[in-house]
């Protein structure tokens, strides 16, 4: 049987479990020209809040009654005559929160896991590292020498951009939430300091940290930082809005408060969608699984298991009980 977690209804605040319900269903067959995928592990993304919602975004949201949307890994059972996919091959791509699915392999990319493990093609070498990778070269336009900081730093888009701030020389500032994630930014991925802004005063600790300002702030979170962070911006500095989690489950958004600080610093603030650098995702997962061979980019997947358990698991995202990329692993061995 094939176990599927559907989206029963759209939350309004933070998901409860009732939102989504599980379902079995026979296993399915694959047309001609399709694939029978077995889904080995799914990622969990903060962008699953915003598909829930029936609300203009860059990709329509996840219809009720529909299987949840997820980015996934998994392996060909059986290809049923696919021009280019065979049984055994490795398939990333939205194959949704299910254990079985079959695709006419539109979305999906064959990887090779010899070369990394299949969690990291759902991370690092995923949709967080490509994010990561775009966001802080493309729209972050980091130079060597400025200072760059970085909010959910210990997850797996801020792990990734900073590392990638310090490869190219700048000086990098994470936040993250409490004092074991704020020692691991710092101690193992090599941050030159980390703000825990659940326990320290945001607006002292970046005077502290960021003396000269701040030229790249790359924002994963939104709300308090984000205004905490305009406040110490440098001239001509970009920041990068890659997403706003504290905000996700609120019902009423808390825009910035400090924006003037983009008119008296000639700043600008530009939003980013990592599906927009899709042709170059190639070229970005050689120079990242580059990077982590020469030890310098540390990832690190956080996984837990079972289908049943996607609940507890997606609540890690907001809750921060987690660290590096949240993955559920959904192949019963
Ligand atoms: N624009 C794009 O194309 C794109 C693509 C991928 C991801 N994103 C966005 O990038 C951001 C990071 O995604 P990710 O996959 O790397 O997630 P993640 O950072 O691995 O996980 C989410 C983290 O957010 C932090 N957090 C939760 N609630 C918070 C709050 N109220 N205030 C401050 N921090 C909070 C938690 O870390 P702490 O324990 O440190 O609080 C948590 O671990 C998200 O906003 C996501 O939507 C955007």
């Amino acid at each position: 049987m094939n176990k599927q977690l559907i989206l029963k209804n759209r939350p309004v605040g933070m998901p409860t479990e009732d939102t989504w319900s599980l379902v079995e269903s026979a296993i399915p067959e694959p047309k001609e020209g399709e694939v029978l995928v077995q889904t080995h592990y799914i990622s969990l993304d903060p962008a699953m809040r915003g598909w829930m919602n029936d609300s203009k975004s860059y990709i329509p949201p996840v219809a009720l009654d529909d299987v949840m949307r997820a980015g996934t890994i998994g392996v060909v059972l059986k290809s049923n005559n696919h021009p280019n996919f065979n049984e055994g091959d490795v398939l990333t791509g939205w194959g949704g929160v299910q254990q079985y699915f079959t695709t006419n392999g539109e979305g999906h990319f064959k990887v090779d896991t010899s070369l990394a493990p299949m969690t990291k093609y759902i991370g690092a070498l995923g949709m967080p590292g490509m994010t990561a990778y775009f966001g802080i070269q493309e729209v972050g336009k980091i130079k060597e020498g400025e200072v760059v900081l970085v909010s959910g730093a210990a997850g797996a888009v801020g792990s990734v951009v900073g590392q990638i701030a310090k490869i190219k020389g700048c000086t990098v500032v994470g936040v993250a939430g409490g004092p074991d994630k704020c020692k691991y930014v710092v101690e193992t991925l090599g941050f030159d300091a980390c703000v825990d802004y659940k326990n320290e005063n945001l607006y002292t600790a970046l005077k502290q940290n960021c003396p000269k300002g701040i030229d790249v702030y790359f924002d994963n979170v939104g709300g308090e930082i984000l205004d905490a962070a305009l406040s110490r911006i440098r001239r001509h500095a970009r920041i990068v809005i890659c997403g706003a989690i504290s905000q996700y489950n609120e019902t009423s958004v808390q825009g910035p408060k400090n924006y003037l600080s983009l008119l008296v610093n000639r700043a600008t603030m530009q939003g980013m969608v990592v599906f927009d650098y899709a042709d170059r995702y190639k070229e970005a997962a050689m120079q990242m699984g580059m990077w982590m061979m020469e030890g310098k980019l540390k990832t690190e997947e956080d996984v837990y298991e079972g289908i049943e358990n996607f609940y507890e698991t997606f609540t890690r995202l907001f809750s921060g009980d987690k660290r590096g990329k949240l993955v559920l692993k959904l192949i019963e061995e």
